[in-house]
């Protein structure tokens, strides 16, 4: 079997940089080194000189073909996954969503069958639980034995996805029981429900109201109550989509305590500003997303949550639906308008140059925070989210000196816009390695279809 060897390139790992030759035989790493005199024959060596080797991303907080709000989001696992390549994300982990009167096993097995022999690279799940029927946790013992070592629940949308307290708790304390994790979405849907209700029999019947109805309070309120519902249950706790300074602070002061509380944020509460609501007409709805995106104060507190490790993981929350989808149903109430933007292809270029080259985080940090920790964090490492020997060769090459611009025009993500539509950016993905094989090169999928195999986690 012929050998790959990346010479002369930067190996960018989240503990530390170095000039190193990369070698990469049956989809692993083999070697990382001077391998300038190795003794081997059948060999390709491409030239990474000037270029960064960064460990294929991890995106642990995607959603591709998921029912949700009365239609499916847009990317299906084939066009999800050859974007998330391009992107140089080489691991999904994508939300199964429980259907409307469906044991959670059986919403498990339809998710499986919609990636099964499409998705081009590697890909896990966690299972989202929105109705603990009377048996539920039973099965989390046979989910977690299949790989799926995570569960999401929702403290919003009540009538549809939403959780009590009660039924939270339950969850928190049978996973953790059984070492699982248990992703949450922090937000008080009462409150939010009530405001929206408000908002519409004022008239305030547009996109923008979105934001108005999701104060900032409505997050804080709904992690404060989900870490003391955490340690009531005695259980670790990963919250996912954070975007303000109160649910940094609330994530901080638990940590500060020993406690096994986790946090998430994503690019686009990093990078994009709430005057996207102020848009004329429809165009706010672009941005209907949840929770909304913030001001620059919370942004600021977003980037210090990150630099100070309170905040370990930026994922891209991909839930695409096209603006047409979004017009069909919520022209007339923003309440009905499907909540997501898309992401996963941009979440890469963006933390790069958004993070790094504007000095919020190292190079290093970058990898941690894209890669190394996700997969710390959902069981994937070392086998994804580092460049060493042994582990899965998922390599992306990053031309320092490049530049990318982002337009709905070229995007591999199908979707008929981009919140990031004109943004030039420093640096370029040239080539993307999944398991070895080229799977992207200049931002078009160039490997086999289908090739993306599930991941079964462990639990850490
Ligand atoms: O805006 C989003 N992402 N809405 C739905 C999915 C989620 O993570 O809550
Ligand atoms: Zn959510
Ligand atoms: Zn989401």
């Amino acid at each position: 079997m012929t050998y790959l060897m990346l010479t002369g390139g930067r190996v960018v790992n989240s503990g530390g940089s170095v000039d190193a030759d990369v070698l990469v035989h049956n989809g692993k790493i083999e070697a990382i080194g001077n391998l300038s005199g190795l003794p081997i024959d059948d060999v390709e060596r491409v030239d990474c000189s000037g270029r960064l080797l960064l460990p294929g991303g991890v995106d642990v907080h995607t959603h591709l073909d998921s029912p949700m709000m009365g239609t499916t989001t847009s990317d299906d696992f084939e066009t999800g996954t050859r974007a998330a390549a391009c992107g140089g994300t080489t691991t999904l982990v994508d939300f199964a969503m429980q259907g409307p009167g469906e044991k959670l096993l059986e919403s498990l097995d339809k998710h499986r069958a919609k990636a099964q022999g499409r998705a081009a690279v590697d890909y896990g799940f966690h299972m989202c639980v929105t109705d603990l029927y009377d048996g539920a946790v039973d099965e989390f013992t046979e989910i977690m034995q299949t790989g799926v070592t995570s569960f999401k629940v929702f403290m919003a949308y009540r009538g549809t996805l939403m959780l009590h307290d009660g039924a939270l708790f339950n969850v928190l304390r049978e996973s953790g029981r059984i070492g699982g994790q248990v992703c949450v979405h922090a937000e008080n849907g009462d409150v939010i429900d009530r405001l929206a209700a408000d908002l519409v029999a004022a008239g305030k019947t547009g996109p923008g109201s979105h934001e108005i109805s999701r104060p900032p309070s409505t997050e804080i309120e709904a992690v404060r109550r989900a870490i003391q519902i955490a340690r009531m249950a005695d259980s670790p706790i990963y919250f996912v989509h954070l975007s303000t300074e109160g649910a940094v602070e609330a994530v901080a002061e638990a940590r500060s305590q020993d406690r096994a509380v986790a946090g998430e944020t994503c690019t686009h509460y990093l990078t994009l500003d709430r005057s996207l609501y102020d848009a004329p007409g429809f165009e706010a709805a672009k941005v209907v997303l949840t929770p909304p995106l913030r001001t620059e104060e919370h942004r600021a507190a977003l980037w210090r949550g990150l630099r100070a490790g309170t905040l370990g993981v930026v994922s891209s929350d991909h839930c695409p639906f096209c603006l047409e989808e979004k017009r069909r149903l919520g022209a007339a109430d923003f309440r009905a308008i499907p909540n997501g933007g898309p992401g996963v292809e941009h979440r890469m270029i963006v933390m790069y140059a958004e993070g790094v080259r504007r000095n919020q985080i190292s190079l290093e940090k970058f990898v941690d925070l894209t890669a190394t920790a996700p997969a710390r964090q959902f069981g994937l490492f070392p086998t994804k989210g580092a460049i060493v020997s042994g582990a899965d060769a998922d390599i992306v090459v990053l031309d320092p000196n490049g530049t990318t611009t982002i337009s709905a025009q070229t995007q591999n993500q199908r979707m008929d816009y981009t919140p990031y539509e004109g943004w030039t950016l420093p640096g370029s993905l040239e080539a993307v390695y999944s398991r070895g094989e080229e799977v992207a090169r200049g931002g078009k999928y160039v490997g086999a279809g289908g090739r993306g195999r599930f991941l079964a986690r462990s639990t850490q």
